[in-house]
């Protein structure tokens, strides 16, 4: 299971035209994405979002980000932000599992979604805005009307996203520079985990990376463990 959490902030005055976005983008992830787990919510009073997702594995995880109506809802929402969006995978530390489910099936039977969200442990001031199972049966969520801009991978100028897992410190940078370079490199993650792991991009990789496409290799063993690196590109926008 992949864990991720997408942040932003859009101006006040967009808060109702990001909420249509975001409904429309949900709908369409339960149409298109069965086994994909999304749920947005928004910080009371405030235009801060935040989603969290979670996918069976790095294919479900890559067809979403890849997918049209991903790349579109990106693409609204980016001339609306004060704070872009930012995308991260999540390790978790502690759940409540069995409270989470006890509290979903009690929500189809009408307690608050403060309830579930304050049991739950995730974030009590979080108001749930959206979830998935509440609007899976929505058939007629609109998916017409003009493209509007899209956002798209480009590693070459918006640079890259890495993700290491089961992380606990590490820090890894890989810069538009390098990408061009293409030249095979070895970066140091220590960062303040304390023990050191390598990660090597080979000049095949940084030529997939430079093709936009996402890079998945694994560190040197260190401490006694490894770390699975994901390397995507940011997005911008045409
Ligand atoms: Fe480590």
């Amino acid at each position: 299971m992949i864990s991720t959490m997408l942040v932003y902030e859009v101006r006040n005055e967009s808060i109702g035209e990001a909420s249509a976005s975001i409904r429309e983008f949900v709908a369409e992830i339960a149409r298109a994405e069965p086994v994909s787990e999304h749920t947005a919510y928004q910080l009371e009073h405030s235009g801060q979002f935040a989603h969290f997702m979670s996918f069976p594995d790095r294919a479900a995880e890559r067809r979403h980000l890849e997918a049209g109506y991903t790349k579109k809802f990106l693409g609204k929402m980016y001339p609306l932000c004060v704070i872009q969006p930012v995308y991260n995978e999540l390790t978790i530390t502690a759940e409540t599992r069995t409270q989470v489910q006890t509290l979903q099936q009690k929500l189809s039977k009408g307690p608050t979604r403060n309830e579930f969200l304050k049991v739950a442990g995730l974030v009590a001031t979080w108001t749930a805005f959206w979830q998935l199972g509440s609007c899976a049966d929505e058939k007629e969520a609109d998916s017409g009307g003009p493209p509007g801009p899209m956002a798209n991978p480009d590693c070459l100028n918006a640079g890259t996203i890495v993700s290491i897992a089961a992380n606990h410190g590490h820090a890894m940078t890989v810069s538009t520079a390098d990408v061009a370079a293409g030249s095979p490199k070895s970066y140091n993650i220590t960062g303040t985990s304390g023990h050191l792991h390598t990660v090597s991009l080979s000049s095949t990789h940084f030529a997939s990376l430079a093709a936009n496409q996402q890079v998945i290799v694994t560190s040197s063993s260190g401490n006694g463990h490894t770390h699975t690196v994901t390397v995507s590109c940011a997005l911008s926008i045409s």
